[in-house]
């Protein structure tokens, strides 16, 4: 063995070298990594809106934001896996392009609660007003906190315009008129009203553009 001559590429040359060992680990990795991640960014079920997935009008937007700030992502996820306990409990599996308007997604990785990817329109404005002033009024054993002074802010906020402008760089199609008109569509709205707004729209457009393809199924195919 030891009286072997090794040619420079042999294996050997690389186990006796740890640096160049680093060196073409990090290589083959960071290959390995572009194989899995660059065909994702070509491929249009991931890229394009799903069927019914609209941008964030400026109340929902301004509600997103809100949620944000106020951490609701800790404790709660917006993706429904596909196992069948998860299906039966919060409805179909959410799908990549539902989430191409989301900049940052909110996929989350916490369930103190539950999932909220769809929980727009599973319960009235009045209940998310008393469930998120207090939880406990209408789900007594709930451990969420509640957000009472939602209700006590005005969205007196004029930088809506600058918010949807980043988005459209970043690939929203908000048209100019639309961005034009956000601070009007926001006028007299609380922070409160924000958040359920976002909420009320979580899920929905999927559902419904799901319910009028079954309806019409000539329509939709024409789509
Ligand atoms: C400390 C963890 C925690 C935080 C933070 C939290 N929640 Fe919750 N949330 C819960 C728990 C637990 C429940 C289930 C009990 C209940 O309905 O109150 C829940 C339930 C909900 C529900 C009802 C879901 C359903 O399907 O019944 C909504 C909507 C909701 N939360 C929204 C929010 C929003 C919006 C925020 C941020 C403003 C937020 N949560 C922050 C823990 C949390």
């Amino acid at each position: 063995m030891a009286n072997e001559k090794q040619s420079f590429f042999s294996h050997q040359t690389l186990e006796k070298n740890i640096g160049l060992m680093i060196v073409c680990s990090i290589i083959v990795v960071l290959f390995a990594g572009l194989v899995q991640i660059v065909p994702l960014f070509f491929q249009h079920s991931l890229t394009k809106p799903t069927a019914g997935v609209e941008p964030y009008d400026p109340l929902r937007l301004m509600g997103r934001d809100l949620y944000i700030r106020e951490g609701c992502v800790g404790c709660h996820s917006q993706q429904i896996r596909m196992l069948r306990a998860e299906v039966q409990r919060y409805g179909s599996y959410s799908l990549a392009g539902e989430s191409v308007f989301d900049r940052p997604f909110l996929w989350g990785s916490k369930r103190t609660g539950p999932d909220l990817a769809r929980v727009g329109e599973r319960y009235s404005d009045e209940w998310h007003r008393v469930h998120l002033r207090n939880p406990r009024s209408v789900v007594p054993e709930s451990n969420m906190p509640g957000y009472p002074w939602l209700a006590q802010r005005q969205l007196t906020d004029t930088d809506i315009k600058d918010r949807m402008h980043a988005l459209r760089i970043l690939g929203v199609p908000y048209t100019d008129a639309q961005i034009e008109s956000a601070p009007a569509a926001l006028k007299g709205k609380t922070e409160e009203d924000a958040m359920i707004a976002y909420l009320q729209g979580l899920g929905t457009g999927v559902r419904k553009a799901a319910q009028a393809a079954q309806t019409s199924p000539s329509s939709a195919g024409a789509k």
